[in-house]
């Protein structure tokens, strides 16, 4: 499988069943999932913001969040956890479950059917870029039925809502000018002022650009060959996790800016043919923007 730009990547726990780690990423984003379709109030608001007033995080985030915490705790005590909502809780096993409650909070609160659940294994320290790798994980969408999953060497695979299984291989697009682009943006205002100047300077050098509002989903819409790239700053180990894997477990190349690991500073994500020249590019235009 083709890996990804890390510098020093922890060893995996001895004795590690990875298809156990899999198959209880997907059980729990699967349960994860219909809890918030099922469970969700009607008039559903926001219950707070974080980084910005359009930062924001519903009852359905925090609820999901105690459940995915509870179902993984019971199945591994040992392991840690990193929630985006609770933040860390320390284990002992050497891995740590990454997750992300709803990835596409605004869309979910939108109503727009473009949300998901975020389950990744990793081993490392997930806060300190380079230094950590996910093994394992899921991605659920559950209004479209969809789930990615993945796990180390195994290849990447999507169950689609009548249960039919592949394997998922991304595009093999290889020159900007024919590539499909999705990314996204953070939730700050001067943020996203760069970030516009970015995206800017180059979309008229691409097919086109898509903003779906899921990280997660943007990644496993490279692996699935849905997008030929996915480009974003400002993302968190709870964003990238499980996404990270199936991308690159699909033949994708994830990294940060050139040589580098990816990170807040820049996640990049493409079919192999395409990573370079997209990488450099963005590095490029990043320093023009900041
Ligand atoms: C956000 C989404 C969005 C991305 C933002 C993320 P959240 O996650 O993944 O697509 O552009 O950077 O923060 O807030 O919905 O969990």
């Amino acid at each position: 499988m083709a890996s990804s730009t890390v510098p020093e990547l922890p060893e995996l726990p001895e004795g590690l069943d990875l298809a156990a780690l899999e198959r209880l990423a997907v059980d729990t984003a699967h349960e994860a999932g219909r809890f918030i379709v099922d469970e969700r109030p009607g008039g559903l608001g926001v219950a707070q913001t974080k980084s910005s007033a359009t930062d924001v995080v519903t009852v359905m985030d925090q609820g999901c969040e105690k459940l995915l915490r509870a179902l993984l705790g019971a199945a591994r005590p040992d392991d840690a956890i990193l929630g985006e909502e609770d933040g860390a809780t320390d284990g002992t096993s050497g891995i740590t479950w990454v997750v992300d409650p709803i990835d596409g909070t605004v869309n979910y609160l939108y109503e727009i059917p473009a949300y998901c659940v975020s389950v990744g294994a990793v081993v490392g320290d997930p806060t300190r870029p380079g230094h950590w790798r996910p093994v394992a994980g899921a991605v659920y969408n559950p209004v479209s039925g969809e789930m990615f999953h993945a796990r180390l060497g195994a290849g990447a695979h999507l169950v689609d809502a009548a249960g039919q299984r592949r394997r998922l291989r991304a595009g093999e697009v290889d020159t900007l000018g024919q590539a499909l682009v999705a990314t996204g943006f953070g939730y700050r205002a001067e943020v996203r002022r760069a970030q516009a100047a970015v995206l800017a300077e180059l979309i008229p050098h691409i097919r086109d650009i898509r903003r779906a509002g899921s990280a997660a989903l943007d990644l496993c819409a490279v692996a699935a060959g849905r997008v030929d790239a996915y480009y974003e700053r400002g993302l968190n180990p709870w964003d990238l996790a499980a996404g990270w894997l199936v991308a690159t477990e699909a033949g994708a190349l994830v990294s940060g800016l050139p040589g580098r690991p990816p990170a807040k500073e820049l996640v990049v994500a493409a079919g192999a043919p395409l990573a370079a020249a997209l990488g450099a590019r963005l590095a490029d235009l990043m320093t023009v923007a900041d």
